[in-house]
């Protein structure tokens, strides 16, 4: 799960999938990174907590860290939250088996539709239960198809 801070987005996101996986017993490594560098090594931020506890998804081992180019070989499919991660991840790719591996969470509940998880960073508490709505349905599709 790709983001741009990842402290916000993509470590709910993998923790929403880290659940869902286990509620269906399927194996899986899953993990978040972003691309600006202002937090690194820091927790979620502390809305995306709040959010995370009121659903029961746990976050707390999160450290935030950058997306490297070994991420393309460490994992079987990247998920961004928008159009700039989408750019971003796209910059690292070094051929075209990188590229098919990443696509927009949202396009794994509407194929090709491109939407995104907005960024909530500058919103309110709303803003970031929409993203958690958002991603949880994305995530049951997911762990559905990974069953
Ligand atoms: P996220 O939100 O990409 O969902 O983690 C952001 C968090 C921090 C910043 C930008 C977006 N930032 O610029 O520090």
């Amino acid at each position: 799960m790709v983001c741009l801070g990842n402290i916000c987005r993509s470590p709910l996101a993998a923790g929403v999938l880290r659940k869902k996986l286990k509620e269906r017993n399927v194996e899986a490594v899953v993990d978040s990174a972003g691309f600006e560098p202002y937090h690194i090594g820091e927790g979620p931020d502390e809305r995306t907590f709040e959010i995370a506890k009121k659903y029961n998804v746990d976050i707390s081992s999160h450290s935030m860290r950058l997306f490297k180019v070994e991420d393309f070989d460490k994992y079987d499919l990247i998920y961004v939250m928008d159009q700039r991660n989408l750019r971003d991840v796209h910059f690292l790719a070094r051929n075209e088996d990188d590229q098919k591996k990443v696509d927009y969470l949202m396009n794994a509940l509407e194929p090709g539709q491109n939407k995104i998880v907005p960024d909530p960073y500058y919103g309110d508490i709303a803003d970031f239960e929409h993203a958690y709505e958002l991603m949880e349905k994305a995530c049951d599709k997911i762990a559905d198809s990974l069953k």
